[in-house]
């Protein structure tokens, strides 16, 4: 299906479900969720519900109060991510920047809209994947996020990742690449091949995940001539996750 009638399916579900609630339905059983991909395992909705669950107490009792490290002094919001809890692609970035500061939502400024159009270009929604950052609060001026930042605040994200169990991570930029692969390699070295990642912060313990590293979308904003490369790196995500490469980019 085409980007363009995936929108106007979507647009036409959301007005009739827009008409169902005007009609005083409250509730609608779903099915399955389907996950994307023509291989794709169903994610049962009890599961879906529980990871949701899972996930909102981590947001809710712990993230949204986090007094970890001095950024809970000067952040607005806290920003835990959001999207699917039944995605197979996780995109994790570096941290919030002040628009995603303001509105406690990961990836919605200029470097954010940039990485939706590399996920509708993959044929996907933002709604689909799930979408967060090492860091849940914003370094004072976009700094990059010192090593007891770090320390302290991507155990969240480890508890998340092992929630979502996806099939595929993209890390975007060094910060994530580094958290989660626990190198010091730069994402110049590191990009454009799959590494394995483990949830238990330990290599070889537990099953891999397939971690793809990438450039950030705001180094692609500085330095659009790396678009290509990125856009290489995910098109080997496609194809693991089965999904179709347009014809164009092959
Ligand atoms: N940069 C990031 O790494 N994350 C965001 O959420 C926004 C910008």
């Amino acid at each position: 299906m085409s980007a363009e009638s995936q929108e106007s399916t979507r647009a036409a579900l959301r007005q009739h479900l827009e008409t169902e609630r005007l009609l005083g339905v409250s509730e609608v059983p779903l099915p399955p969720v389907e996950r994307l991909g023509s291989t794709a395992a169903v994610v049962p909705p009890a599961e879906v519900q529980a990871r949701r669950e899972a996930l909102d107490r981590i947001d809710n009792e712990r993230v949204k109060v986090c007094t970890r490290c001095a950024l809970s002094q000067t952040r607005t919001r806290t920003v835990f991510g959001q999207g699917s809890p039944a995605a197979r692609l996780v995109f994790v970035g570096e941290a919030p920047g002040h628009d995603e500061d303001m509105q406690g939502v990961a990836f919605i400024g200029r470097a954010g809209q940039l990485l939706t159009r590399m996920i509708e270009a993959m044929g996907l929604s933002r709604d689909e994947v799930f979408i967060c950052n090492v860091l849940k609060c914003r370094p004072p001026d976009n700094r990059t996020p010192a090593a007891d930042e770090i320390a302290a605040c991507s155990p969240y994200l480890f508890e998340q990742l092992t929630i979502l169990q996806p099939e595929v991570i993209v890390a975007l930029g060094a910060p994530a690449a580094q958290t989660l692969l626990k190198s010091t390699e730069s994402i110049g070295r590191l990009r454009g091949r799959f590494h394995d990642f483990y949830t238990s912060g330990t290599p070889l313990v537990g099953e891999p995940t397939p971690l793809m590293p990438t450039y950030h979308p705001a180094y692609l904003l500085r330095s659009p001539g790396e678009k290509r490369k990125a856009w290489d790196d995910l098109m080997k995500v496609m194809d693991h996750l089965g999904l179709p490469i347009p014809e164009q980019y092959r």
